[in-house]
């Protein structure tokens, strides 16, 4: 572990109290100078009063105690799409729990090829690569999990993955694969404004506020790597609680998938993560994704 994170370790971990530490003063001048303000007291050692709204791969490392999601993190000012930076880094033996985040994002996508807005310094727009050994739709299940606990009380869940606010999209998951590998795409919208979406969007969506973005962003890989472990482990308990989160459960719901309509009742999630739907014949498909879901009353 660098000197950095091992101060930033201990500074986050005293969560705004005093610690005692060997802060030498051009470290610390150089924290300071990154945008952390930090008390110092003769007897008690430092306090970190508040920290910079960047995201930054130390100060990230320095807030996790995961198993393996953010075992190596990157951050860029800028890049096309997240999703194909760890594409990319993917083709290297990189071992699974890259994260790479994006400031900004020129080419940000989302399902069936739509554009993603990704303005810069606000939201949370990261892509983690992973080799999953249990069926891949749990991946996404668990991830709009993960997503939902951070998001707060009134978070829900659309399925196949958005995670919603009053009904409006707070975030979205983009899983792409390339053999064994994971690549999954989360967006979260953060501190943005209306201006920040297309203006057709504008009614459609929400952003989270939030004084502390890069806490934010430790919240959810500490979830994402606690949902990560358990759905190989521990499928059901996930489902359980999707379930209780899921608007789409329960409801008449239409499904367009290519040429394929499929109209019925959104029933449950099977072992692997695939929305079982009853058709009004009785019959139960097994679906994993749509091109278009409409809930029907
Ligand atoms: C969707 O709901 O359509 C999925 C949106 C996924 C957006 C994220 S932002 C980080 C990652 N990089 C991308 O280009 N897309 C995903």
């Amino acid at each position: 572990m660098s000197a950095t994170i091992e101060i930033l370790t201990q500074l986050h971990r005293s969560n705004g109290q005093f610690v005692r530490l060997d802060l030498p003063a051009a470290e610390l001048a150089e924290l300071q100078q990154l945008g952390y303000s930090i008390e110092a007291h003769p007897h008690l050692g430092y306090r970190l009063v508040a920290g910079p709204d960047r995201l930054m791969a130390d100060d990230l490392r320095a807030r996790l105690q995961t198993k393996i999601i953010g075992r190596e993190i990157l951050v860029f000012e800028e890049t096309t799409s997240t999703n194909d930076v760890v594409e990319r880094l993917a083709r290297s033996q990189v071992q699974e729990g890259l994260v790479v985040f994006a400031e900004s994002q020129t080419k940000g996508r989302g399902r069936h090829g739509r554009a993603w807005a990704s303005p810069r310094g606000k939201g949370l727009w990261f892509s983690v690569l992973l080799r999953p050994k249990f069926p891949l739709p749990r991946l996404t299940v668990a991830a709009s999990v993960a997503v939902a606990r951070v998001a707060g009380q009134a978070a829900r869940i659309k399925w196949p993955n958005d995670v919603t606010l009053d009904g409006r999209k707070l975030a979205g998951i983009l899983t792409e694969t390339r053999q064994a590998t994971a690549i999954l795409g989360i967006g979260l919208n953060v501190n943005c404004r209306a201006e920040d979406f297309p203006a057709d969007l504008r009614p459609l969506v929400t952003s989270l506020p939030c004084a502390d973005r890069p806490g934010l962003a430790a919240q959810v890989l500490t979830e994402l790597d606690a949902l990560y472990v358990q759905a190989a482990t521990d499928f059901p308990a996930i489902t359980a609680e999707w379930a209780r989160l899921c608007t789409t459960l329960g409801k008449q719901i239409a499904v367009q998938i290519g040429d394929r309509r499929i109209d019925g009742h959104a029933q449950a999630l099977d072992e692997d993560g695939a929305l079982l739907i009853r058709r009004d014949t009785g019959q139960i498909e097994r679906v994993l994704g749509a091109d278009l879901v409409v809930e029907r009353t």
